[in-house]
């Protein structure tokens, strides 16, 4: 069955989704605020990994995908998704992206339509704010007039096993005909659906996935730092605890976590517990304290590794290598690899980028140099610090011509000029 949809918000997670949706038969709108975005997808142009140019290309052209910067372009809806962001506004989640993407679509509410939240919420979210400011603001109520729900996104991006056709999806309603609404629209194009029996439920499990990811990884940096002091390699023994088959999975050290998810997410659960039973969520406390000191770490490591070398870090010439949070990706939002470099220069280093998915100029100081990894580049450099680790960069050739590789994420193997945070 083809459904006239509406996506608001086409970033990584609403993108990908209009594309796939148009191309399994739905006439998809696509709207954004940002008018830069739009207009790069009307020229067929990708800004997301995950969705080649010749797709968007594809669906435009064959009038499956509408994307647009003009409300008043919107018109009624069978389904209607909201992807956009859900950021921090000192220290608590800032819903006002949420709040004005159901403004836009509440005047286009016609009964027995469905409005499915994407973007990650707090628990109560999608029947507290969401089901009441639509019922206010169109005069039909949620469940018996229209269809509500809250599915989570799961998309990885960059991730070449798992997207979003195939990670199974968890689908919710406020009630018994409204999953049965948001199901079948999932069902129209991705693998698997799970259904579980509340929204609260399916928002509470993305945030349980997120803040496990969010835990280990604090867990594993603090491991890290202390078997630096202790003179253990921490990535052997990550791989020798890995060969369990069962009650372990690995999780490696790194500069810090970024993206809009993991720095994110956890205190999206955390303000939720507090707000509502006065606790402190104490695990999510810890994890954010001890990933948001990684990048001062990995500029005390840096600092120290120079100084054996007789050398300090201001006016020393360091070449990043990345920019984005993480492989595979060119989102700098929080990126960890961005407080390293801005410290870099806060001590006086002459730092040089090197980071082909990280298309943006802004997302660095101006006295930073982009440059491509060349064997000249690396023999420069006073020292070389992997922060991204994109498949892209040929680490033999690193490891052979750099005079002193800090690698803050186990690329490498540990020699005389290779270090590993
Ligand atoms: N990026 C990820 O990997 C990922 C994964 C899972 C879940 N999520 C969640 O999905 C949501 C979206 O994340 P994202 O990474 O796609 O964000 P994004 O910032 O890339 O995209 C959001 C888009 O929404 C647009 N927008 C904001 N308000 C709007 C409005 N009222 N009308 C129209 N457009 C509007 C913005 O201009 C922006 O282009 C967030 O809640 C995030 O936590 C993200």
């Amino acid at each position: 069955m083809s459904s006239d949809v509406i996506v608001v918000g086409l970033g990584y997670v609403g993108l990908p989704l209009a594309i796939l949706a148009a191309e399994a038969g739905h006439t998809v709108t696509g709207y954004d605020l940002d008018t830069g975005r739009v207009k790069r997808l009307l020229a067929g142009e990708s800004y997301v990994e995950d969705v080649t140019d010749a797709r968007i290309a594809a669906a435009i052209s064959c009038g499956r995908f509408n994307p647009t910067a003009t409300e008043a372009e919107l018109g009624a809806f069978d389904v209607a998704i909201i992807a956009v962001q859900t950021p921090l506004r000192d220290g608590a989640p800032d819903l006002s992206y949420v709040e004005s993407a159901i403004r836009v679509l509440a005047a286009r509410l016609r009964p027995d339509a469905t409005v499915i939240l994407e973007s990650t919420v707090y628990p109560g979210t999608t029947e507290e704010f969401a089901g009441p400011l639509l019922a206010e603001l169109s005069g039909l109520r949620p469940g018996p007039d229209f269809r509500l729900g809250f599915s989570p996104e799961r998309i990885d991006p960059g991730n070449r096993s798992w997207n979003l056709a195939s990670t199974p999806k968890l689908v919710s309603g406020v009630d018994g005909k409204s999953l049965t609404a948001v199901r079948a629209f999932y069902d129209s194009f991705v693998q698997r659906t799970v259904p579980v029996a509340t929204p609260k439920v399916a928002e509470l499990a993305k945030l349980i996935e997120n803040t496990f990811r969010h835990v280990n990884i604090a867990l594993t940096n603090e491991i890290g730092m202390f078997a630096a002091e202790l003179g253990i390699d921490v990535w052997a023994a990550i791989d020798a605890a890995s060969t369990k088959p069962f009650g372990f999975m690995p999780f490696v050290p790194g500069p810090g976590v970024g993206g809009h998810c993991l720095p994110v997410d956890p205190v999206y659960l955390s303000w939720r517990v507090h707000r509502t039973l006065g606790k402190r969520f104490r695990f999510v406390e810890l994890a954010n304290d001890i990933n948001d000191q990684m990048p001062q770490y990995v500029l005390q490591r840096l600092s120290a590794g120079l100084n054996t070398r007789r050398k300090c870090v201001n006016g020393s010439r360091v070449l990043a290598l990345g920019m984005a949070y993480k492989r595979g990706t060119g989102d700098t939002r929080q990126s960890p690899a961005l407080s390293v470099i801005d410290g870099l220069l806060r001590m006086g280093a002459q730092v040089r980028v090197a980071d082909p998915h990280v298309v943006e100029e802004t997302s660095v100081d101006h006295q930073v140099v982009r440059v491509d990894v060349t064997a000249t580049e690396l023999a420069a450099a006073d020292a070389v610090l992997i922060l991204t680790d994109h498949d892209e960069f040929d680490y033999q050739v690193v490891a052979e011509k750099s005079g002193y590789v800090l690698d803050c994420r186990g690329r490498l193997t540990a020699g005389s000029v290779i270090e590993l945070l």
